[in-house]
């Protein structure tokens, strides 16, 4: 008798290990496409149009990086692969219930993608590259090359060395604390251990353990089993990844977010230590970087090589003319401080973020730039809405004419706040609203929260997690509901004692007037929405 169970395909230990435990699938902010095609254009290249890219996601999970970006860009195809079914299974339904065409993901393994699955503007590949064999590492980095049009970008994230060498110790007692159990145990035999951990005195081991154990303390299971427990994780020194990158044809172009790129985000003597070892080379200063300031973890674009040969590292204000730009947070005044001592005056000429005019000094006394900043931090929108330089400028000057010079004046001054941080580009306008009378969510969000998602993405492609309070007045943000119904959605809830209200530090009784608690309920909840950018 034929023993089928010898004859049966080895199912790969990544697709066990994902079918069992599925990764907690969500939107990351930094995959957007129009932040991968805002780097590109910054640095003189010529991304593809957002609106129709096609956009392929390797290790996409059960789809939900990509879903929310098909749901937004109707015009878009996109294509995810994931070896676990069970993922790809769970992807197929979120994607029924949203009625989405422009979406399809595939149980697949990466190494056997070939060229009939298509070429794509944008690659995503995250959180994917440390936890793959070698030869998936490789098929990464090759379908990154022969998979992408010529004027492509792709985004490949991965652990970082030397740092990531101090989480192995925590990974390493994990793992041995938990190897002889059964994999749905494992997690919380390793959440017991590290509450133990986060409680361990001083000394030497001690605090390395303490410290890792206590920021890993709050993280869901599928997180701790994936990230600590898995059997493969390979951390990479930035040289390495990059010299990788070089062997199928491709080429560094930045770390997603521009600013990391440059040492001084983390601190002026560091970054003169950098610069000095870097010795004028960009690779070299950056992997410096690393080895002094510690990071864990890069976001790092590549292009092909032969566009790469096109990329313009020397950063002018031509470069800003088609971004769209976006405060990361509400701004303040305060800012002027920082701003007063311009970072790129720190590079050294023959390093990357040299200005083309040295000659054009940033300063808090330049009239316009301080009037730029006046206007974003009263606008109320600059952190919901994307705008352009030469929208700013015409605040700024406050007039519809102005001159280069006083264009030139701004746009430097929003160079600086982009390196700094305090700003980010996007290639596509990026829109969520403020509160007005009749509120609308976003029929995605809507649609995550009825069918009992526990997040969705906001108008940045950030993961939003779903409250208590959504579940009641989600389904009445859609633009036909006013204040007094919402606050009637929240009454009715409360008297049904489905909802407990508090007014001025009182629980209230069912009993009690609950209309001051009711409105101001409505008016919290509102205000939370508008500012994770969850209002369309
Ligand atoms: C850590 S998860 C990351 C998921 C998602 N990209 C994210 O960042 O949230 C890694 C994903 O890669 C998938 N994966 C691992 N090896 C793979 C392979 N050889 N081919 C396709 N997918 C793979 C896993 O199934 C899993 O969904």
């Amino acid at each position: 008798m034929t023993n089928t169970s010898q004859l049966a395909p080895t199912q790969p230990i990544e697709e066990k290990s994902y079918d069992t435990i599925p990764y907690g699938s969500q939107s990351i902010a930094y995959t957007h496409p129009a932040r991968m095609a805002a780097v590109a254009y910054l640095f003189g290249l010529t991304p593809p149009n957002v609106e129709t890219a096609r956009v392929l996601e390797l290790g996409c999970a059960a789809g939900g990086n990509l879903i929310p970006l098909a749901h937004g860009y109707p015009q878009a195809r996109f294509v995810g692969v994931d070896i676990s079914g069970v993922q790809v299974a769970e992807g197929h339904t979120h994607v029924a219930e949203l009625g989405l065409s422009n979406i399809e993901l595939l149980k697949m393994n990466i190494g056997d993608i070939g060229a009939d699955i298509g070429q794509f503007d944008y690659i995503i590949c995250h959180g994917v590259y440390s936890w793959v064999p070698e030869p998936v590492r490789d098929a990464i980095m090759r379908v990154c090359h022969e998979n992408l049009t010529a004027q492509g970008v792709a985004f490949v994230s991965y652990n970082a060395l030397p740092f990531w060498h101090l989480l192995q110790p925590l990974r390493d007692l994990l793992i041995h604390h938990t190897a002889a159990l059964e994999p749905q145990l494992r997690a919380q035999s390793a959440r017991t251990l590290i509450q133990d951990l986060t409680q361990l005195p001083a000394g030497l081991g001690a605090d390395i353990l303490r410290n890792e154990a206590r920021l890993l303390a709050s993280q869901p299971d599928f997180y701790l089993i994936h990230e600590y427990l898995e059997d493969i994780n390979h951390a990479s020194y930035f040289k390495d990844f990059v010299t990788h990158a070089h062997t199928q044809r491709l080429a560094y172009l930045s770390d997603v977010n521009v600013g990391w790129t440059l040492p001084e985000t983390f601190g002026s003597q560091g970054a003169e230590l950098a610069y000095r070892h870097g010795a004028g080379d960009l690779q070299q200063t950056e992997q410096y970087a690393d080895f002094i300031f510690g990071r864990r973890f890069r976001q790092t674009l590549l292009v092909k090589r032969d566009n790469g040969e096109r990329i313009r590292r020397v950063l002018s204000v031509d470069c800003l003319d088609q971004l769209h730009f976006l405060c990361c947070s509400k701004i303040s005044k305060q800012i002027a401080s920082t701003i007063s001592t311009p970072m790129r005056q720190a590079a050294q000429p023959e390093v990357w973020f040299r200005r083309a005019d040295e000659a054009v000094v940033v300063t808090p006394e330049s009239r316009l730039a301080t009037r730029a900043l006046e206007y974003l931090a009263e606008s109320p929108t600059a952190h919901l809405s994307t705008f352009t330089v030469d929208e700013l400028v015409q605040h700024s000057a406050q007039s519809s004419t102005w001159t280069s010079e006083e264009k030139s004046e701004v746009a430097e001054w929003l160079l600086d706040m982009l390196l700094q941080n305090h700003v980010e580009i996007y290639f596509a306008p990026i829109r969520s609203q403020m509160l007005s009378d009749k509120p609308n969510a976003s029929s995605l969000a809507r649609s995550d929260q009825a069918h009992g998602r526990r997040f969705t993405a906001n108008a940045l492609h950030g993961t939003y997690s779903f409250d208590e309070g959504d579940k009641l007045l989600l389904p009445f943000l859609d633009g036909t509901h006013d204040c007094a119904a919402l606050e009637a959605v929240v009454h009715a809830a409360f008297k049904a004692g489905a909802l407990s209200l508090s007014y001025k530090g009182q629980a209230l009784n069912m009993n009690d007037d609950a209309a001051s608690a009711v409105r101001e309920y409505v008016q919290a909840h509102l205000q939370r929405l508008e500012s994770a950018r969850m209002l369309s």
